[in-house]
Protein backbone atom coordinates (compact mmCIF):
# COMPACT_ATOMS: atom_id res chain seq x y z
CA UNK A 1 0.00 0.00 0.00
CA UNK A 2 3.16 2.30 0.73
CA UNK A 3 6.28 1.91 0.14
CA UNK A 4 8.91 4.74 1.06
CA UNK A 5 12.73 4.56 0.57
CA UNK A 6 15.32 6.55 1.90
CA UNK A 7 13.54 9.55 1.94
CA UNK A 8 15.14 13.19 2.86
CA UNK A 9 13.17 16.00 3.56
CA UNK A 10 15.22 19.60 4.17
CA UNK A 11 14.32 22.63 5.85
CA UNK A 12 17.09 24.66 5.09
CA UNK A 13 19.24 23.39 7.77
CA UNK A 14 17.34 21.38 9.19
CA UNK A 15 17.25 17.70 8.33
CA UNK A 16 13.49 16.59 8.39
CA UNK A 17 13.73 13.20 7.33
CA UNK A 18 16.91 11.49 7.18
CA UNK A 19 16.57 8.18 5.25
CA UNK A 20 13.30 7.62 6.50
CA UNK A 21 11.82 4.37 5.28
CA UNK A 22 8.15 2.57 6.07
CA UNK A 23 6.08 -0.29 3.98
CA UNK A 24 2.44 -0.30 5.00
CA UNK A 25 0.78 -3.25 3.80
CA UNK A 26 -3.16 -3.58 2.81
CA UNK A 27 -5.27 -3.46 5.56
CA UNK A 28 -2.95 -2.57 8.32
CA UNK A 29 -3.43 -0.11 11.04
CA UNK A 30 0.10 1.05 11.30
CA UNK A 31 1.91 3.42 13.91
CA UNK A 32 4.43 5.98 13.31
CA UNK A 33 5.39 7.12 16.89
CA UNK A 34 8.20 9.86 17.73
CA UNK A 35 8.48 12.55 19.95
CA UNK A 36 8.06 16.49 18.74
CA UNK A 37 10.02 17.62 15.93
CA UNK A 38 10.96 14.00 15.31
CA UNK A 39 9.27 14.35 11.68
CA UNK A 40 6.19 12.38 11.55
CA UNK A 41 4.10 15.23 9.93
CA UNK A 42 6.80 15.90 7.55
CA UNK A 43 6.83 12.21 6.42
CA UNK A 44 2.91 12.22 6.00
CA UNK A 45 2.68 15.05 4.26
CA UNK A 46 6.03 14.50 1.59
CA UNK A 47 3.98 11.05 1.28
CA UNK A 48 0.77 12.88 0.17
CA UNK A 49 2.57 15.11 -1.84
CA UNK A 50 1.63 17.97 0.04
CA UNK A 51 5.13 19.52 0.71
CA UNK A 52 8.37 18.56 -1.91
CA UNK A 53 11.20 16.73 -0.89
CA UNK A 54 14.80 16.49 -1.57
CA UNK A 55 15.55 12.78 -2.31
CA UNK A 56 13.61 9.60 -2.16
CA UNK A 57 10.78 7.45 -3.45
CA UNK A 58 7.48 7.08 -2.50
CA UNK A 59 5.15 4.91 -3.89
CA UNK A 60 0.90 4.26 -3.41
CA UNK A 61 -1.03 1.32 -4.30
CA UNK A 62 1.78 0.60 -6.58
CA UNK A 63 2.02 3.47 -8.27
CA UNK A 64 4.98 6.31 -7.66
CA UNK A 65 3.44 9.33 -6.18
CA UNK A 66 3.52 13.09 -7.33
CA UNK A 67 1.86 15.78 -6.62
CA UNK A 68 -0.68 15.29 -9.69
CA UNK A 69 -1.40 11.93 -8.97
CA UNK A 70 -5.55 12.79 -8.76
CA UNK A 71 -6.10 9.50 -9.12
CA UNK A 72 -4.21 8.11 -6.25
CA UNK A 73 -5.03 11.47 -4.08
CA UNK A 74 -8.76 10.25 -4.19
CA UNK A 75 -8.66 7.06 -2.50
CA UNK A 76 -6.20 8.90 0.36
CA UNK A 77 -7.65 10.91 2.93
CA UNK A 78 -5.80 13.06 5.22
CA UNK A 79 -6.99 14.22 9.21
CA UNK A 80 -4.03 16.66 9.75
CA UNK A 81 -2.78 17.35 13.19
CA UNK A 82 -3.58 20.59 12.30
CA UNK A 83 -7.65 21.49 12.74
CA UNK A 84 -8.42 22.44 8.56
CA UNK A 85 -11.62 23.58 8.14
CA UNK A 86 -13.40 27.04 7.00
CA UNK A 87 -15.04 28.73 9.92
CA UNK A 88 -17.32 30.54 7.58
CA UNK A 89 -19.35 27.51 6.72
CA UNK A 90 -21.55 25.53 8.69
CA UNK A 91 -20.66 21.76 9.90
CA UNK A 92 -22.30 20.35 6.77
CA UNK A 93 -21.14 22.90 4.23
CA UNK A 94 -17.45 21.76 5.43
CA UNK A 95 -17.96 18.19 5.09
CA UNK A 96 -19.84 18.93 1.73
CA UNK A 97 -16.95 21.09 0.10
CA UNK A 98 -14.20 18.15 1.30
CA UNK A 99 -16.37 15.73 -0.70
CA UNK A 100 -16.71 17.79 -3.43
CA UNK A 101 -12.41 17.82 -3.83
CA UNK A 102 -13.44 14.13 -5.40
CA UNK A 103 -17.14 13.35 -5.52
CA UNK A 104 -19.07 15.48 -8.26
CA UNK A 105 -22.64 13.90 -8.29
CA UNK A 106 -24.43 15.20 -6.10
CA UNK A 107 -26.75 12.47 -4.61
CA UNK A 108 -23.92 10.40 -3.89
CA UNK A 109 -22.06 13.52 -2.16
CA UNK A 110 -25.19 13.88 -0.06
CA UNK A 111 -25.17 9.99 0.90
CA UNK A 112 -21.49 10.16 1.78
CA UNK A 113 -21.68 13.19 4.07
CA UNK A 114 -24.92 12.11 6.10
CA UNK A 115 -22.76 9.11 6.22
CA UNK A 116 -19.80 10.84 7.58
CA UNK A 117 -22.01 12.93 9.87
CA UNK A 118 -23.24 9.55 11.64
CA UNK A 119 -20.43 8.38 11.59
CA UNK A 120 -18.58 11.10 13.70
CA UNK A 121 -21.49 11.83 15.52
CA UNK A 122 -22.19 15.39 14.27
CA UNK A 123 -25.86 14.66 13.40
CA UNK A 124 -26.66 17.38 16.05
CA UNK A 125 -24.72 19.96 14.72
CA UNK A 126 -25.49 19.72 11.03
CA UNK A 127 -26.51 23.87 11.12
CA UNK A 128 -23.57 24.67 13.28
CA UNK A 129 -20.21 27.02 12.98
CA UNK A 130 -17.12 25.16 13.44
CA UNK A 131 -16.33 28.06 16.29
CA UNK A 132 -19.53 27.11 18.34
CA UNK A 133 -17.96 23.67 18.44
CA UNK A 134 -16.02 21.84 21.64
CA UNK A 135 -12.71 20.67 20.90
CA UNK A 136 -13.53 16.72 20.75
CA UNK A 137 -16.12 17.88 18.31
CA UNK A 138 -14.32 20.08 16.30
CA UNK A 139 -12.04 16.87 16.05
CA UNK A 140 -14.79 14.63 14.59
CA UNK A 141 -15.17 17.79 12.35
CA UNK A 142 -11.62 17.55 11.27
CA UNK A 143 -11.75 13.52 10.77
CA UNK A 144 -15.29 13.97 8.80
CA UNK A 145 -13.36 16.18 6.26
CA UNK A 146 -10.91 13.94 5.93
CA UNK A 147 -12.72 10.53 5.51
CA UNK A 148 -16.23 11.59 3.95
CA UNK A 149 -15.04 10.70 0.36
CA UNK A 150 -14.10 7.05 1.72
CA UNK A 151 -10.72 6.65 1.14
CA UNK A 152 -8.93 3.43 0.81
CA UNK A 153 -5.74 4.81 2.22
CA UNK A 154 -6.13 7.37 5.95
CA UNK A 155 -3.61 9.38 7.65
CA UNK A 156 -4.54 10.25 10.98
CA UNK A 157 -1.78 12.77 12.61
CA UNK A 158 -2.61 13.03 16.37
CA UNK A 159 -6.40 13.02 15.81
CA UNK A 160 -7.04 12.97 19.70
CA UNK A 161 -4.98 15.46 20.98
CA UNK A 162 -6.77 17.53 23.42
CA UNK A 163 -10.09 15.54 23.38
CA UNK A 164 -11.56 14.61 26.52
CA UNK A 165 -12.00 10.30 27.28
CA UNK A 166 -15.21 10.16 25.71
CA UNK A 167 -14.41 11.85 22.55
CA UNK A 168 -11.08 9.78 22.27
CA UNK A 169 -12.89 6.64 22.66
CA UNK A 170 -15.36 7.26 19.89
CA UNK A 171 -12.43 8.30 17.51
CA UNK A 172 -10.43 5.21 18.49
CA UNK A 173 -13.41 2.72 17.87
CA UNK A 174 -14.19 4.90 14.49
CA UNK A 175 -10.61 4.15 13.06
CA UNK A 176 -11.18 0.50 14.03
CA UNK A 177 -14.71 0.44 12.50
CA UNK A 178 -13.18 2.62 9.28
CA UNK A 179 -10.30 -0.38 8.87
CA UNK A 180 -12.45 -3.11 9.45
CA UNK A 181 -14.56 -1.42 6.92
CA UNK A 182 -11.70 -2.13 4.67
CA UNK A 183 -9.07 1.15 4.52
CA UNK A 184 -5.51 0.93 5.56
CA UNK A 185 -4.73 4.00 8.27
CA UNK A 186 -1.68 5.01 9.11
CA UNK A 187 -1.96 6.67 13.05
CA UNK A 188 0.39 9.07 14.34
CA UNK A 189 -0.13 9.66 18.14
CA UNK A 190 1.69 10.48 21.29
CA UNK A 191 -0.07 7.94 23.18
CA UNK A 192 1.81 4.25 23.74
CA UNK A 193 -1.63 2.85 25.15
CA UNK A 194 -3.69 4.43 21.71
CA UNK A 195 -0.67 2.58 19.43
CA UNK A 196 -0.37 -0.48 21.58
CA UNK A 197 -4.48 -0.81 21.23
CA UNK A 198 -4.88 0.30 17.26
CA UNK A 199 -1.81 -0.86 15.92
CA UNK A 200 -0.42 -4.27 14.51
CA UNK A 201 2.85 -2.44 13.40
CA UNK A 202 4.49 0.55 14.09
CA UNK A 203 8.10 2.51 13.17
CA UNK A 204 9.67 4.47 16.18
CA UNK A 205 11.50 7.63 14.79
CA UNK A 206 13.45 9.78 15.95
CA UNK A 207 15.30 13.23 13.82
CA UNK A 208 13.69 11.83 11.40
CA UNK A 209 15.51 8.07 11.34
CA UNK A 210 13.54 5.17 11.40
CA UNK A 211 15.12 4.03 14.97
CA UNK A 212 13.08 0.42 15.36
CA UNK A 213 10.24 -1.22 13.31
CA UNK A 214 8.13 -4.15 13.10
CA UNK A 215 4.95 -5.79 15.42
CA UNK A 216 4.89 -4.61 19.30
CA UNK A 217 6.36 -8.05 20.08
CA UNK A 218 9.02 -7.88 17.72
CA UNK A 219 10.31 -4.78 19.06
CA UNK A 220 9.66 -5.43 22.57
CA UNK A 221 12.21 -8.80 22.07
CA UNK A 222 14.27 -6.77 19.39
CA UNK A 223 15.03 -4.27 22.83
CA UNK A 224 16.62 -5.88 25.85
CA UNK A 225 13.62 -5.39 27.58
CA UNK A 226 12.74 -8.09 30.06
CA UNK A 227 9.22 -8.89 31.68
CA UNK A 228 9.27 -8.58 35.58
CA UNK A 229 7.73 -10.05 38.21
CA UNK A 230 6.58 -7.81 40.74
CA UNK A 231 5.51 -9.25 44.23
CA UNK A 232 3.86 -7.04 46.42
CA UNK A 233 3.78 -6.67 50.20
CA UNK A 234 6.61 -8.64 51.05
CA UNK A 235 8.79 -9.29 54.56
CA UNK A 236 12.03 -10.40 53.28
CA UNK A 237 15.74 -10.35 54.73
CA UNK A 238 18.92 -9.27 52.57
CA UNK A 239 20.27 -12.28 52.96
CA UNK A 240 17.30 -14.16 51.44
CA UNK A 241 16.98 -11.29 48.32
CA UNK A 242 20.80 -12.03 47.33
CA UNK A 243 19.89 -15.97 47.41
CA UNK A 244 16.68 -15.32 44.76
CA UNK A 245 19.20 -12.92 42.72
CA UNK A 246 21.38 -16.18 42.36
CA UNK A 247 19.12 -18.68 41.18
CA UNK A 248 18.77 -19.01 37.34
CA UNK A 249 17.21 -16.63 34.97
CA UNK A 250 17.40 -13.63 37.04
CA UNK A 251 18.72 -10.09 35.44
CA UNK A 252 18.25 -8.14 38.49
CA UNK A 253 16.57 -7.52 41.34
CA UNK A 254 15.73 -4.18 44.20
CA UNK A 255 13.85 -4.48 47.24
CA UNK A 256 11.84 -1.60 48.16
CA UNK A 257 9.15 -0.41 50.42
CA UNK A 258 7.86 -3.87 50.73
CA UNK A 259 8.26 -4.49 47.44
CA UNK A 260 10.55 -7.14 45.56
CA UNK A 261 11.32 -6.34 41.78
CA UNK A 262 12.55 -9.08 39.82
CA UNK A 263 13.59 -8.45 36.38
CA UNK A 264 13.60 -11.61 34.49
CA UNK A 265 16.15 -13.56 31.36
CA UNK A 266 13.19 -15.94 31.25
CA UNK A 267 9.47 -17.30 31.83
CA UNK A 268 10.99 -19.68 33.37
CA UNK A 269 12.64 -17.96 37.01
CA UNK A 270 8.56 -17.35 37.95
CA UNK A 271 8.15 -21.22 39.07
CA UNK A 272 11.87 -21.26 40.93
CA UNK A 273 11.15 -17.93 42.53
CA UNK A 274 8.07 -19.11 44.01
CA UNK A 275 8.91 -22.12 45.57
CA UNK A 276 11.70 -20.63 47.09
CA UNK A 277 9.37 -17.95 48.52
CA UNK A 278 7.29 -21.61 49.80
CA UNK A 279 10.27 -23.15 51.23
CA UNK A 280 11.76 -20.52 53.13
CA UNK A 281 7.78 -19.64 54.30
CA UNK A 282 8.23 -15.95 53.30
CA UNK A 283 4.52 -14.73 52.95
CA UNK A 284 3.62 -11.53 50.46
CA UNK A 285 0.31 -10.28 49.05
CA UNK A 286 0.44 -10.58 46.11
CA UNK A 287 2.74 -11.54 42.72
CA UNK A 288 2.45 -10.31 39.01
CA UNK A 289 3.99 -10.01 36.00
CA UNK A 290 4.55 -7.07 34.14
CA UNK A 291 5.25 -6.56 30.60
CA UNK A 292 7.47 -4.12 28.70
CA UNK A 293 5.49 -1.93 27.15
CA UNK A 294 5.98 0.34 24.29
CA UNK A 295 6.55 2.99 26.82
CA UNK A 296 9.80 1.67 28.11
CA UNK A 297 10.57 0.74 24.54
CA UNK A 298 10.46 4.24 23.63
CA UNK A 299 12.37 5.37 26.35
CA UNK A 300 15.20 2.69 26.02
CA UNK A 301 15.70 3.50 21.97
CA UNK A 302 15.15 7.42 22.10
CA UNK A 303 16.33 8.22 25.36
CA UNK A 304 13.16 10.48 25.46
CA UNK A 305 9.76 10.08 27.42
CA UNK A 306 7.23 10.73 24.93
CA UNK A 307 4.91 14.19 26.14
CA UNK A 308 1.62 15.31 25.27
CA UNK A 309 1.90 18.17 22.48
CA UNK A 310 -1.34 20.34 23.28
N1 LIG B 1 7.60 24.43 7.60
C1 LIG B 1 8.71 24.20 8.29
N2 LIG B 1 9.78 25.01 8.19
C2 LIG B 1 10.93 24.76 8.86
N3 LIG B 1 11.10 23.71 9.69
C3 LIG B 1 10.07 22.86 9.83
C4 LIG B 1 8.82 23.05 9.16
N4 LIG B 1 7.98 22.04 9.50
C5 LIG B 1 8.68 21.27 10.35
N5 LIG B 1 9.92 21.75 10.56
C6 LIG B 1 10.97 21.12 11.40
O1 LIG B 1 11.16 19.79 10.93
C7 LIG B 1 11.31 18.89 12.02
C8 LIG B 1 10.21 17.84 11.96
O2 LIG B 1 8.95 18.45 12.24
P1 LIG B 1 7.57 17.68 12.19
O3 LIG B 1 6.49 18.70 12.37
O4 LIG B 1 7.52 16.85 10.99
O5 LIG B 1 7.66 16.75 13.47
P2 LIG B 1 6.53 15.91 14.22
O6 LIG B 1 7.13 14.60 14.54
O7 LIG B 1 5.28 15.94 13.44
O8 LIG B 1 6.35 16.76 15.57
P3 LIG B 1 5.04 16.90 16.52
O9 LIG B 1 4.97 15.66 17.34
O10 LIG B 1 5.37 18.10 17.36
O11 LIG B 1 3.86 17.12 15.65
C9 LIG B 1 11.31 19.75 13.26
O12 LIG B 1 12.63 20.06 13.61
C10 LIG B 1 10.56 21.00 12.84
O13 LIG B 1 10.97 22.10 13.60
MG1 LIG C 1 3.39 16.52 13.84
Amino acid sequence: MIIVKDLIKRYKEIVALDNFNLRVEDGEIYGLLGPNGSGKTTAISSIISIIPYDSGEIYLFGEKMSPNKFEIKKNIGYVPQELAFMNELTVYENIDFFAGLYIYDKNERKKLVEEAIDFCGLENFRKFRPNKLSGGLKRRLNIACGICHRPKLIFFDEPTVAVDPQSRNKILEGIKELNSNGSTIVYTSHYMEEVEYLCNRLTIIDKGRNLITGTKKQITEKTSLKDKLIINEINIDREKVDKIKKLPYIDSITYEDKTLCISLGSDMAIGTIITFLKENNIYYEDLNIKQANLNDVFLEVTGKELRDNV
